[in-house]
């Protein structure tokens, strides 16, 4: 790395300039790979910002000479309206979880066991690092697009953001031993480091911010800026843990895997123990578990793999996570603090849950004053009364959880808890549930349990309603606005508009959110009806098995039970749900209410709206109405002036006028602009 061209360069000659600036990149590469990844750094910080400088200052004097994947493209792009999805090439599974090291025990008798093997497994064991998973793809080596996890199928394109974080080259490094695969799919943690973190939280109080809770949701909250300007502003740093697809890297070992991704340039943790035994990982996990206090960032736990990809191979996957591999979590930390009040809530189910609220104390990072006590056995096992001091802890890192009572602390004031004999929302009678250990409030009509479905059915993984708070539901409830979710596509601006603090506008919004949810998923429409023990996974089984809603609602228990994943608890619950008719009734009001399930095939490929007519109406900014309008004709949609019977959708942009109105009355199905470019991704 000379500096010879420094000496002899004639500023005045557009060629000079281009060397220079190519001169000053690839050095500038150099630098960030020898400080970032081996970290070995061959000149002062000083040096390195004055080459920096220069760059920034001939590029912004040469325009012609710039190119996205300029070291100095790191200090953001122009802000964003809304983030792009993409769906990974390779889901981004999870991983399955174990506490302990039994569990760990019995995850490599499985693996032996499906394996066929009494020999000694070798694994390749990392930190979990606690942040947030990204995707980096790049293209014969140059970033090309970084994206988040998501649901695991489908994240959202965080490019630029991703592009400011110092530790990720934009380009690979080239080097001898290995070429530069055409395509990287590569996997690995944003994170932000204890000291960052306190930092800019520091940083944050002195400018009256809100603070963040802890590392990962300052990480995330980071990379999810439209304004990349602020993310560059933001110290995230990566580790890279795998890719998608090993064989682009010649290689047959997990281990492998990593120093590969090394030599191309891409950081690793040096926390790793490569090709070992089970009797070292246990160690490992041991000193991890200890060592993990004094690391710079946050890790929950410890990632083990099966190291030789052949036998990954055999092992294969389970709808969610691969069988190679498990995240063995640490315990959660645990503090103490008094118990100033027991109180019940009232869940969708209609379960009491006993809530003890806390003196506030932050547990690993967290300020908790709320811990769920479950139920009343729970409380009675662990004998918690207002007034004790306790231990809390965050159950796994979520929940905080009362976790036992310091009984020597006790002074002989404190009060015991009793479960209710009604319902301390509608006032009737609760039934205990023997087999469950749980009080519920069966009325159907209890306000709580309204409120509860309503506030599942439009959250993210569900309808998704943008707007529609929890406020706002209980507002809507309380005031015998809307009985079920059903009811939600019968609110009208008026309705709305009647509300505590809400203004036409966020009235309009809002309207727009439920009229923009009526297109979702097959997984997302089961998910959202709450039937009973069917989560988000249960609710993409049943997604993938059958073809409609009516098959779902007429399938035995005997068929549901004969799906892999779905058990007998499972297949009783749906069966249960279809067989009340108040539920069928709402499953029709939905379906006539105008929700419409995207089939999976409908969202690939190149898109077609043959025979569609659509019509404009409101301020547009991403692009012009004719241009717009001539990508909806190239593609065989109409585009017309007025919105009738005929219109298939509305294209909305700012302050829309009557037409909006017309297209509700009418139910047209109205989209954003963003929701239209989507379409055409
Ligand atoms: S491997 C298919 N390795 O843990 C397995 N994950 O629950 C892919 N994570 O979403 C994950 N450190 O965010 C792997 N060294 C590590 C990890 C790690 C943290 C996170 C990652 C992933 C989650 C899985």
């Amino acid at each position: 790395m000379t500096d010879s061209i420094n000496s002899n360069i004639n500023p005045n000659t557009s060629s000079d300039i281009e060397r220079r600036i190519a001169y000053l990149r690839q050095e500038l590469h150099q630098h960030n790979h020898r400080y970032f990844v081996l970290d070995d750094p061959v000149i002062s910080d000083a040096e390195y910002d004055r080459m920096m400088k220069e760059l920034i200052q001939l590029e912004e004097s040469w325009p012609q000479f710039s190119s996205p994947d300029s070291p100095s493209a790191r200090v953001g792009s122009p802000p964003l309206d809304k983030f792009d999805t993409v769906e990974h090439s390779v889901p981004m599974m999870s991983l399955d979880k174990g506490f302990t090291e039994e569990d760990l025990i019995s995850f490599d008798q499985r693996v032996r066991k499906l394996l066929n093997t009494d020999a000694d497994i070798l694994y390749t064991a990392e930190p979990k690092i606690d942040g947030v998973a990204v995707e980096l793809v790049y293209e014969n080596g140059v970033l090309k697009m970084a994206s988040t996890r998501g649901d695991g199928v489908t994240g959202e394109v965080i490019t630029a953001n991703v592009k400011t974080i110092q530790t990720v080259p934009l380009r690979l490094q080239k080097n001898n031993h290995q070429p530069v695969p055409a395509l990287l799919e590569v996997r690995g943690e944003i994170f932000i480091s204890k000291e960052n973190f306190k930092s800019l939280n520091e940083e944050r109080a002195n400018q009256n911010l809100s603070l963040f809770a802890n590392p990962r949701n300052a990480a995330a909250g980071s990379l999810r800026q439209l304004d990349s300007s602020i993310t560059a502003q933001r110290p995230l740093e990566i580790y890279k843990y795998n890719v998608s697809d090993a064989n682009v890297l010649g290689t047959d070992s997990q281990a492998e895997i990593l120093q590969k991704l090394k030599q191309l340039g891409l950081r690793i943790t040096p926390l790793i123990l490569s090709k070992s035994p089970l009797s070292e990982v246990m160690e490992y996990y041991r000193d991890l578990d200890v060592k993990r206090l004094e690391l710079p960032y946050e890790i929950d736990g410890m990632v083990v793999k099966v190291d030789r990809l052949e036998d990954q191979q055999v092992l294969g996957m389970t709808s969610r996570s691969p069988r190679w591999a498990i995240a063995i979590k640490f315990k959660a930390l645990q503090e103490r603090t008094r118990v100033l009040d027991i109180q019940i809530q009232v869940g969708r189910t209609g379960a009491l849950t006993p809530v003890a609220h806390l003196e506030p104390v932050n547990v690993a990072g967290v300020m908790v004053s709320r811990a769920t006590l479950h139920n009343a056995d729970e409380v009675l096992k662990k004998d918690v009364r207002i007034g004790d001091m306790v231990f809390v802890q965050r159950a796994g890192d979520v929940i905080p959880e009362v976790v036992k009572v310091i009984t020597s602390n006790r002074n002989g004031t404190e009060i015991q808890f009793v479960m209710p004999s009604v319902c301390p929302v509608c006032g009737m009678q609760v039934f205990r549930d023997e087999e469950e250990a749980v009080t519920r409030c069966v009325n159907d009509e209890c306000p709580a349990i309204i409120k509860g479905k309503i506030k599942h059915f439009a959250a993210k993984g569900a309808f998704d309603i943008d707007g529609l708070g929890d406020k706002l539901v209980d507002q809507l409830v309380d005031r015998k606005l809307i009985f079920s979710y059903a009811d939600l596509f019968a609110l009208s601006v008026e309705v709305l508009k009647g509300l505590d603090r809400m203004a036409e506008k966020s009235a309009q919004n809002i309207m727009l959110a439920i009229e923009n949810s009526k297109q979702t998923s097959f997984a997302r429409f089961l998910y959202a009806l709450g039937i009973r023990h069917a989560g988000e996974h249960i609710a993409r089984i049943l997604a993938e098995e059958f073809e409609d809603i009516e098959s779902i609602s007429i399938a035995t228990a005997e068929a549901l039970e004969s799906i892999d994943g779905i058990g007998p608890i499972v297949a009783d619950s749906i069966v249960d749900f279809f067989a009340q008719g108040k539920n069928r009734n709402t499953v029709d009001q939905l379906i006539k209410g105008g929700i419409t399930i995207e089939k999976k095939k409908d969202v690939k490929g190149e898109i077609s709206l043959n025979g569609l007519t659509f019509v404009l109406t409101g301020k547009l900014d991403t692009m012009t109405r004719s241009q717009i309008k001539q990508l909806i004709e190239a593609a065989g949609g109409n585009v017309t002036g007025s919105v009738s019977t005929k219109t298939d959708y509305l294209v909305v942009g700012e302050s829309p006028g009557s037409k909006l109105t017309q297209a509700q009355r009418l139910g047209v199905k109205v989209l954003s602009e963003a929701d239209l470019i989507n379409m055409f991704r």
